[in-house]
C-alpha cells in the first residue's frame, strides 16, 4: 500500500525528536513535514534541533526545513508533540481542517467526545470519533495517548480490572527527568535530589485510568469506578518511569493470582499486528530488584511495561511496581501506536 503521509507538530522538542526516530522506515507512515515554533522555523531541522537522543537523527530529517505550525500540510496524520497550551489552539485548527491529530498534549484528553487511548486497553474508544466530527463539524479529528505516567500502570490495570474488580489504587511515581521536555528541570535542582511535586500531575493521574477503563456508550464513556491516590515525584534518571502501585480489588486476591492475571491476558487482536506492537504487552520479572529504569525501560523496543516486586500489601490487597518508558511508551511510541490502530480500522486511509 502507498504510504500515509504524516507530520510532526514540535519536532525539536524531546517527544518531538522520538516521533522522528520512531518513524524512521515506518512501514506505514512518510513524514512530509516537521514543525516548530518562531524560534525554528525556516531552519533546517540538523541545525534547529539540539538532538538528545542516544541514536544518531536518521538521514531524512536531518535536510527537512521546519515549517511554521499551521495547517494544510500534506498529511492525513498529524503527531502532535506540542506544549498544552499551544496545543489548545492548534490542535482544533488541524482538525477542522481534515487532518488527524494523534496529540500527546492533555488539552483535550478528557473533553467528552475525545478518545484517550492505549490500543491494548480500550480500541473501541475510537468510535468516539464519528461523535467528535458530527458535534464539532470537522471532517478530522483528535485522538490522545495518555499522561506518560498513567500509560504503564493503566495498561497493568486492564487485565486485573477485568479479573477481579479494581476498588482502590495507591500509586507513588519516581518519574524521570525527559518527561519535563528539554531541557527540563534545572541540574543544580535535580541532582543529589528528589523533587515531591509536577505541576498539574496529579490530577491527571488520578483521572485519565478512569477514564480509559471505563465503557464506552454511545456518546461518551463512563469512567471505570476506581479510585486513584497519587504522589508524583521527579527522579534523577534521564529515561523511565517507575511507579509504585497498591491495589484494592473487588475481592481478596493474593499476589500469585494478579501475577497470573497479567501473564494469561489476551489483548486485543487488532493491536497485535501493528508495526509497533511490542511482543509482550506486559513483562512480569520475578527478581526481588527489578524493573530497574536504566535495565529495563527498553524492553520491547521501550514498548513493553515491565512490572515486578508483586507481593501482599498490608494495607489493600496486593502491591507491585511498574515501568514504562516515558518518551515511547508514554508519548510518541504510544501515539504513533494509535495512529496505526486508526488506519487498522478504517478510519485513517
Ligand atoms: N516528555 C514526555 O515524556 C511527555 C510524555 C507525554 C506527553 N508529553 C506531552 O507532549 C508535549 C511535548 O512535550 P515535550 O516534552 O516534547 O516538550 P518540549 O521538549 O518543550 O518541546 C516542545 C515543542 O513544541 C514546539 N513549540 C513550542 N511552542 C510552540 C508554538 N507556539 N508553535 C509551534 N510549536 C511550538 C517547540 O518548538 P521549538 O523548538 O521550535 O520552539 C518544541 O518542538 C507536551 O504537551 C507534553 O506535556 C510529554
Amino acid at each position: 500500500m502507498a504510504k500515509i503521509k504524516v507530520a510532526v507538530l514540535g519536532a525539536t522538542g524531546a517527544v518531538g525528536q522520538r516521533f522522528v526516530q520512531l518513524l524512521d522506515n515506518h512501514p506505514w507512515f512518510e513524514v512530509t513535514a516537521l514543525t516548530g515554533s518562531d524560534r525554528t522555523v525556516g531552519q533546517v531541522y540538523g541545525e534547529a534541533c539540539r538532538w538528545v537522543l542516544d541514536k544518531p537523527m536518521p538521514d531524512y530529517a536531518r535536510s527537512m526545513k521546519v515549517v511554521p505550525t499551521e495547517p494544510g500540510l500534506a498529511a492525513a496524520i498529524v503527531f502532535s508533540a506540542l506544549p498544552s497550551d499551544q496545543a489548545k489552539a492548534i490542535e482544533p485548527a488541524f482538525a477542522q481542517a481534515g487532518h488527524g491529530v494523534c496529540s500527546n498534549a492533555s488539552a483535550y484528553r478528557m473533553d467528552d467526545d475525545v478518545p484517550l487511548l492505549i490500543p491494548e486497553v480500550n480500541p473501541d474508544h475510537t468510535a468516539l470519533i464519528k461523535v467528535q466530527q458530527q458535534k464539532r463539524g470537522w471532517s478530522g479529528f483528535i485522538a490522545t495517548n495518555p499522561n506518560c505516567t498513567s500509560t504503564g500502570f493503566t495498561i497493568a490495570f486492564r487485565p486485573l480490572l477485568d479479573r477481579f474488580g479494581i476498588k482502590k489504587a495507591f500509586v507513588v511515581s519516581l518519574q524521570a527527568l525527559s518527561g519535563a521536555g528539554y531541557p527540563g528541570v534545572p541540574s543544580v535542582d535535580v541532582v543529589d535530589n528528589v523533587i515531591p511535586y509536577i505541576g498539574g500531575e496529579e490530577p491527571k493521574v488520578e483521572t485519565e485510568p478512569c477514564k480509559m477503563l471505563g465503557k464506552l456508550n454511545a456518546t461518551h464513556v463512563i469512567d471505570a469506578p476506581i479510585t486513584i491516590s497519587a504522589h508524583t515525584n521527579r527522579v534523577a534518571v534521564i529515561d523511565g518511569h517507575t511507579v509504585c502501585v497498591s491495589l484494592e480489588f473487588d475481592q481478596p486476591i493474593g499476589p500469585q493470582a494478579a501475577a497470573q492475571a497479567l501473564l494469561d491476558y489476551e489483548w486485543a487482536a487488532i493491536v497485535r499486528s501493528l508495526p509497533s506492537a511490542p511482543e509482550h504487552v506486559i513483562e512480569v520479572r520475578s527478581e526481588a530488584d527489578r524493573p530497574q529504569p536504566r535495565r529495563d525501560r527498553d524492553t520491547g523496543h521501550g514498548m513493553t511495561t515491565v512490572v515486578g516486586r508483586l507481593r501482599e500489601d498490608p494495607l489493600f490487597h496486593v502491591k507491585f511496581v511498574v515501568l514504562s518508558h516515558n518518551t515511547i511508551r508514554g508519548a510518541a511510541g504510544g501515539s504513533l501506536l494509535n495512529a496505526e490502530l486508526l488506519v487498522a480500522q478504517g478510519i485513517v486511509k
